[in-house]
């Protein structure tokens, strides 16, 4: 019953009028359960037969119950028909380094569904702890793998997944346009480093809703061209909370219309951000909204940060990127720090247009002592209830 309702809505989102998805399972590609042996070629031949799996009837990649052991692989398109990635079990990347930026890469893809409760574990705690080289050779953090990455995907949708301990980012959306993430749960300790949950580059018309996202880095970081981003009903931490940005450390980084509503933040070191580096690169972000925001004991819960510079070794200049039309609205909850809003925009480009609309915020770090907003080169305004009082 319930696969038939399944069955009935993936009809209705695809249009597909005939019949039922044809099923390419992992199992009938030789693939041995137990983590121990790789899978990659039988998920490689059984991702391409699904991909020439001719026209409207679709096709499905089947991981069943099980533990797959698998190394990086590109599942690449463009395919015949729709195409689903259904995982009921877990697939599970080598231990250590592989030297790439990418595990389960998936590229030129339309009208994929990836659902199914199943789990990607990145094995991230092979190497959390090492030193950034290894046998002489350095890595920079980017050549540790994500564990899911999309580059070029369209019109597709994400749910009911588990991506666990991943090496670096969780999942990577590159070049996309018109995403649906939904009910995800994305899962790494506070201690493991640069291990943001979803990060976005180049990408617009996407949604990401109900979901619980807790890593060591930034929960959801939305990088330059990031247009028309809709965040919802996510419970973010551990981790650094939702960050635009950085940007700035090239020219001509934009990121605007991002929609942050109904998400919780709970133990996290950020709530809510932008930051851009002090740097010449011209660059904008603008309308930007965050609104029915609930923040519990963050450390910097409403955040523009004009001088990111998070070594301390930057050169010191004013940041280019100009910011205007942000919103910050019903933002509730407690601070570990007793700047609560902390507004520090370029004084070369200040922020316009900044709003901050019913604030309630409580300072309770240590020493005790009273909260405050504060702002600098900034042009806005306040109205509603201001707790602590506004900086305008
Ligand atoms: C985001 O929400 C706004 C306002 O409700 C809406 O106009 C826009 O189409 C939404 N975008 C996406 C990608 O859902
Ligand atoms: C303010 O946001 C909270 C969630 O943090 C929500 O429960 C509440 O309804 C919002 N208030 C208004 C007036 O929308």
């Amino acid at each position: 019953m319930r696969n038939a309702c399944l069955l009935m809505s993936l009809v209705l989102y695809f249009g597909v009028v005939n019949g039922e998805f044809q099923v390419f399972n992992l199992k009938n590609y030789g693939a041995i359960d137990g983590g121990s042996v790789d899978n990659s070629q039988a998920l490689l031949k059984a991702w391409d037969d699904a991909c020439k799996w001719k026209g409207e009837r679709g096709a499905q990649v089947l991981i069943p119950l099980g533990t797959y052991l698998t190394k990086d692989v590109i599942l690449t398109g463009p395919c015949r028909g729709p195409i689903r990635f259904r995982i009921i079990g877990v697939l599970k990347a080598p231990a250590g380094r592989t030297g790439l930026d990418h595990w389960i890469n998936i590229r030129y893809v339309d009208r994929l569904t990836v659902d199914g409760q199943g789990t990607f574990d990145g094995q991230g705690q092979t190497v959390w702890a090492q030193p950034n080289s290894a046998q002489g050779r350095s890595y920079s953090n980017s050549a540790l793998p994500s564990i899911l990455s999309f580059a070029f995907v369209t019109n597709s949708r994400v749910r009911n997944i588990k991506l666990l301990n991943s090496k670096s980012t969780h999942f990577h959306i590159f070049g996309c346009d018109s995403l649906d993430i939904n009910r995800i749960r994305i899962q790494a300790p506070e201690q493991s480093p640069n291990t943001d949950g979803i990060k976005i580059g180049v990408s617009r018309n996407i949604r990401i809703s109900n979901s619980h996202i807790g890593s060591g880095d930034d929960c959801i970081a939305l990088l330059t061209g990031s247009n028309n981003i809709n965040i919802t009903g996510i419970h973010c931490g551990p981790g650094h909370g939702i960050s635009i940005g950085s940007l700035g450390s090239s020219p001509d980084d934009h990121v605007s219309q991002i929609l942050v509503r109904k998400c919780m933040f709970t133990n996290t070191m950020n709530g809510v951000r932008i930051k851009t580096w002090a740097t010449n690169n011209p660059g904008s972000v603008s309308y930007i909204t965050f609104k029915d925001i609930a923040i519990n004991s963050a450390y910097n819960p409403i955040v523009i940060d004009q001088n990111y510079c998070p070594l301390n070794n930057c050169p010191k200049g004013n940041s280019h990127v100009q910011i205007g039309n942000v919103k910050f609205t019903n933002v509730t909850g407690t601070s570990m720090t007793n700047a609560v809003v902390n507004l520090q925009c370029s004084g070369s480009n200040p922020c316009t247009n900044i709003e901050l609309t019913d604030i309630r915020m409580t300072y309770v770090g240590r020493p005790k002592g009273l909260g405050f907003q504060a702002c600098s080169n900034v042009e806005g305004g306040a109205s509603g209830v201001q707790i602590p009082k506004s900086c305008f």
